[in-house]
């Protein structure tokens, strides 16, 4: 049974070294898509301070629907270019945002959701999905946050099929 170590750095970067190489030792021996997403969410949620959501949203006939997760019950369909994660499909690229309740079309799942960082997955060329994480406090999510779960999402895609 995989045991999680608890990191104590204030370190960004250092942080998330230590993150990452317990994402690749907790998915080494697993193949599963969804059972790897179940686990990186709840590695993401256990470790980092601060969050009251983290899960997936996958894409499926076009539109992001919910996926594995920890926090609470979420809505189940967002479509493509709506709230934060489908503007993260539309761009392709990552979306921090400091204040949700200054962007234009966020999907309050959770009232006390106050900042947001959704990264997008990849499978080639094709956006297949987003990892999504919210957290009560303003501003909470910076760039080191942003390239910290970006290679979250590329060790997951790696370990699973
Ligand atoms: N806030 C997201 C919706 C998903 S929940 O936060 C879990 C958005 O605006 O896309």
């Amino acid at each position: 049974m995989f045991e999680t170590a608890a990191i104590e750095t204030e370190d960004k970067p250092e942080f998330y070294r230590q993150l990452t190489q317990q994402l690749a030792a907790l998915l080494e021996s697993e193949r599963d898509f969804i059972a790897n997403a179940a686990n990186t969410s709840a590695l993401i949620f256990q470790m980092m301070p601060d969050l009251n959501w983290a899960g997936f949203y996958l894409m499926k006939e076009g539109e992001l629907v919910l996926g594995p997760f920890q926090g609470k019950t979420a809505c189940v369909r967002i479509p493509v270019g709506r709230g934060v994660c489908g503007a993260a499909v539309e761009k392709r690229q990552s979306v921090l945002v400091e204040d949700v309740h200054a962007f234009p079309g966020h999907i309050a799942c959770d009232a006390a959701s106050r900042s947001e960082l959704v990264v997008p997955i990849f499978r080639g060329d094709e956006v297949i999905g987003v990892i999504d994480l919210d957290s009560p406090i303003a501003s909470r999510f910076d760039g080191d946050d942003q390239a910290g779960i970006e290679r979250v999402a590329e060790i997951f895609l790696t370990a699973s099929a």
